[in-house]
Order: structure tokens, then sequence, then C-alpha cells
């Protein structure tokens, strides 16, 4: 039996995998995370650690770890570039994600925002609420259509795969960037042909240092005044500074987002930017897929303490 450090309390049947391998399970109550310091301290009699992308596993958390007994690091999100990885495998403590279960999920919730951002849904419906929409008008909340657009994704993961076939239903012509050729019809080798050509940008890419600020004030000029941004990948990809005053300034007509540079913490002026659509990073937030998520970070750590290497390795 081993000692498993819970960080948060998880969706229900989540932990079903710990429980039926009979591992005991450490949980913090309630929804706040550790502070780095209570991190630090919790991780030092543990085997394994299942953990959520607010948890900031540094080197001194996987240090105090690797000095007990821990052997993994699961977190529960695809993304993990909230570990170092780099100091984890140096340590030689195993590192899973749950890439797969959220990507249809995530896929989904890409596609809203791409819907609403288009189509000025937050505005609109926040003059509803407000009462300051005083009655139907030709010339009101005049958005893009979505249907026949361009759409360009940027990154071509299962994520990105997913939101092009929800594309196809719309009548789209998707095309892609990625960093090596998919062999798949729309890959654009050229990131800035693509964004000259799309109407509408998604991003799908992981955070790391190639991709922090990979859309910046220059890339949303190249976009131009009629577009879309989407993000749904990680807040550092995009330059939230250079979006509020492209947003401002309206050389960008619209943007949705799910993620920010700073979570839970959002750039003023995004706040107050015309044809914005802001989402509390919620991508994978269905029941059935966090649930599903949390039962892959489970099982991978059983599979690790049980000396097999688990399919979601991120180190290796
Ligand atoms: C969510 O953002 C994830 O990486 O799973």
């Amino acid at each position: 039996m081993a000692r498993i450090l819970v960080t948060r309390v998880m969706p229900e049947g989540g932990l079903d995998p710990l429980v039926t391998a009979g591992h005991e399970i450490v949980q913090r109550a309630g929804d706040t995370p550790y502070n780095h310091a209570e991190l630090v301290a919790a991780v030092v009699d543990v085997d394994a650690v299942v953990c959520l992308l607010t948890d900031r596993i540094d080197s001194a958390v996987l240090a105090s770890g690797a000095e007990g007994r821990l052997r993994v690091v699961a977190n529960v999100a695809v993304g993990y570039d909230n570990i170092d990885i780099e100091a984890a495998q140096h340590l030689g403590i195993a590192v899973c994600n749950t890439p797969g279960v959220l990507d249809e999920t995530t896929a989904d919730l890409a596609f809203l925002l791409i819907l609403s951002a288009s189509r000025l849904g937050s505005e609109a419906e926040r003059d509803v609420r407000s009462g300051a929409w005083k009655g139907w008008g030709v010339r009101q909340y005049l958005g893009r259509d979505v249907h026949h657009a361009v759409l360009g994704l940027v990154g071509y993961g299962r994520i990105g795969a997913a939101v092009a076939r929800r594309a196809a239903g719309f009548g789209m012509k998707v095309l892609h960037h990625a960093r090596h050729d998919t062999g798949v019809p729309g890959y654009t080798a050229s990131l800035d042909a693509l964004l000259e050509q799309a109407d509408i940008v998604s991003l799908h890419v992981p955070l790391n240092e190639d991709s922090r600020h990979l859309i910046g004030a220059r890339q949303l000029e190249l976009m131009g005044p009629d577009a879309v941004l989407v993000n749904t990948a990680r807040g550092p990809v995009v330059d939230e500074e250079a979006l509020a005053q492209a947003l401002h300034a309206g050389t960008i007509f619209a943007a949705g987002l799910d993620v920010y540079e700073r979570e839970p913490e959002i750039h003023p002026r995004l706040l107050d930017a015309p044809h914005t659509v802001l989402l509390p990073h919620i991508g994978s937030a269905t029941q059935a897929t966090r649930a599903q998520m949390a039962q892959m970070a489970c099982e991978a750590v059983c599979a690790v303490l049980d000396g097999n290497r688990p399919p979601n390795l991120v180190t290796s």
C-alpha cells in the first residue's frame, strides 16, 4: 500500500483507481490550493502526488519529495507547464498527464468561443441582462459569419484536429500550422501565412519557450481588423497587452479567451475590451470529462507504483 497525496477534492469517482488498488489517500479538503511552502511540506512522505494545473510543482517541491519516497506526479490536465519536467527527470520522478480524454470536450468549448466571439455573444447578453438593449435594430451586434469562414488552427494535435472536425460541419475551410508537416490537407508551413489567410484563428499548442507570446502585436497585425482570435490553450501563448490594445483599437475584430497569462488575474484592459468573450478556464469542464481525467491520472499513479510504464508518461 502506498501513500498518495491528492491536492484537491476531485470529481466524483475520480479517485476510484486508487481506492480499488487499496492505496492510502491523503487529500487536501476543499478547493483552495496548497501554497508553495505547504506543498513542499506535503510531499515529504508520499509515494505519489495527484495534482492540478494550478499546483506549481517546481524543483523545490520535487526535491522535497525526492528526499522522501516520491516516485510519480500525475497532473489532472493535459498541459503540464506547471511542472518542472527537467527537474523531475533529473530526480527520477515520473510525470504523467491526461491526454485524449478531454479532446472533444475542449474542442466543444473552442467552438463555443469561435461562435460567441464571432457573433458578439457576450456583449449582446450583457446588454440584455443590464437592460441596455432597447429592442431589435438592423445595425446592432453585427458579427462575422462563422460558416464558410477560413479557420486557422495553430497547433494540430488531438484537440486541434477535433476542432477541425467540427469546422467541417460549418462548411469552413480549415488551415493548420504545426512545427512538422502533418501530411493533412490544409497544412501551412508558415505561421504568418496562416494568420494572413484565416478569418478565425484558434490556438492549440502547449505552452513552452517556443510558444510563449507566439501571438503578439506583429501577428495580430497580420490577422487584420476582421479577424477573430480564440485561445483555449494556455494564456501566455498570447501577449495579452498586445491583444487588449488591438481589441480597443479595433485592429482585430474579436477575441474569445478561456485562458490567461496570470490566472486568475485578468488583464484590466481585456475586462473592458469590446467584442471580447472571457471564460474562466473551463475547456475540459464537464462532469464526465473531469472524472475521466482524474481517473486517468490515478491509473497512471498505480501503474508507476506497480513498476509499469503508463501510456501517458511525460518523462522518459
Ligand atoms: C487544461 O487546461 C488542461 O491542460 O487539461
